[in-house]
């Protein structure tokens, strides 16, 4: 049409200037689609979410005591674990008692169940069976009372984007002097005091990034601390941390938790060999469970058989650690029975004369 007609200046200017501006609304009109479509995406992602299979209702009509669990004894009974429908077991029909104020060592292949064992705890999924703690039915609780009054100190700690304080008590149910408190004893009060400078109000970015791996480990520590439960569980938490950081997260949990139950899933065998029991798992079955020394003094255990892939020098110094903490366990329980006893014949004989009663217990000894 353009070159059959003869066409004045104006009207070619006209022209021109008409198809700039349509490739302008052209080039807007297709930044918008695409706009339009990655937002789309989003509400596709949030309508995808809303039909997600439901976890358990966080509350129900059964609310524990405020003290639950006061003893930290757990049982399980012919527990079954998988993580949907249509997956294979990985848990098969656990049966154990854990006992108030036991030291568990959970160890273990890779892909033995150990992370699986805890997460039955938390009923990440729900696991067929039966799991008591201190004889309350944990089926029964909300989801809410469940996973409140269990603290974990996880591999990957898991911090959020906001303050300090946030991080260490999310539902505002401390005091500030109680938080310094816990951050002094896994001292990081000078470290808060000194590199952040609005204390525990200075921020914490988005999972934690501007703290150490180890400085997050301990920040969980301090939440554990502050909550005080019963029950604890550190799922390999030493494994991203220096020597060091790990001999004091160790030492720590031994003072900080010396009345509560500790399952710890160990990344280094050295961590639980003094511990009071070792939960042997091997592809979803409990295989052994006892004491440390027990199991390594069985050369033909599962225990002795992970310990000794360890080398010939470290199989040594671990038996040595485990036969030294089997020691102490048995003194700490026999001090702990003549003591006992001592109370008990002292009340019996409240109302004779003194002598009768030394005598009876000068026929005690102390068997160590
Ligand atoms: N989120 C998940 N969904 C489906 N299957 C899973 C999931 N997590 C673990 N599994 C499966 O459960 C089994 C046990 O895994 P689990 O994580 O309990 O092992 P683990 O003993 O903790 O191993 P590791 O020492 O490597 O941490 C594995 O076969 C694994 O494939
Ligand atoms: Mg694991």
């Amino acid at each position: 049409m353009l070159f059959n007609k003869q066409l004045d200046a104006a009207e070619i200017a006209l022209s021109v200037s008409y198809s700039l501006n349509i490739l302008g609304s052209i080039q807007w009109m297709i930044r918008q689609s695409v706009e339009v479509e990655s937002q789309m995406t989003a509400v596709e992602r949030v309508l995808e979410y809303c039909h997600l299979e439901q976890e358990s209702p966080s509350h129900t009509n059964y609310r524990p005591n405020a003290n639950w669990p006061s003893c930290g004894e757990i049982n399980f009974k012919n527990v079954s674990f998988r993580y949907s429908n249509d997956s294979p077991f990985v848990l098969k029909n656990l049966t154990l008692t854990i006992y108030s104020g036991e030291k568990i060592g959970i160890v273990g292949r890779t892909g033995a169940g150990k992370s699986s064992f805890i997460q039955t705890l938390f009923r990440m999924a729900e696991p067929t069976g039966q799991i008591y703690i201190d004889n309350v039915d944990i089926f029964q609780l909300g989801l809410y009372d469940l996973r409140r009054r269990i603290s974990i100190i996880p591999q990957d700690p898991v911090l959020f984007t906001g303050t300090v304080r946030y991080n260490l008590d999310p539902f505002g149910d401390y005091s500030d002097i109680e938080i310094w408190k816990a951050l002094e004893e896994v001292q990081l009060k000078s470290f808060v005091e000194k590199n952040m400078s609005n204390s525990l109000k200075s921020l914490v970015s988005e999972s934690g990034s501007n703290l150490s791996v180890g400085q997050k480990q301990l920040i969980c520590l301090a939440r554990a601390i502050l909550k005080k439960s019963k029950i604890l569980v550190i799922d390999e938490a030493t494994a991203n941390v220096d020597n060091a950081t790990d001999e004091f997260i160790q030492n720590s949990i031994r003072e900080k938790f010396k009345h509560c139950t500790v399952l710890t899933i160990a990344h280094r065998l050295r961590t639980v060999v003094d511990n009071d029991r070792i939960m042997v798992m091997n592809a979803g079955e409990l295989v052994e469970f006892d004491s440390p020394y027990s199991l390594l003094e069985n050369p033909t255990s599962y225990l002795t058989d992970l310990v000794r892939q360890t080398g010939a020098a470290e199989f040594d110094h671990l038996r040595g650690l485990a036969k030294l903490a089997y020691l102490r366990t048995s003194v700490d329980q026999q001090t702990k029975q003549y003591v006992d006893n001592k109370n008990i014949q002292s009340e019996h004989f409240d109302n004779s004369n003194g002598e009768e009663t030394e005598q009876l217990l000068k026929s005690d000894h102390l068997v160590v």
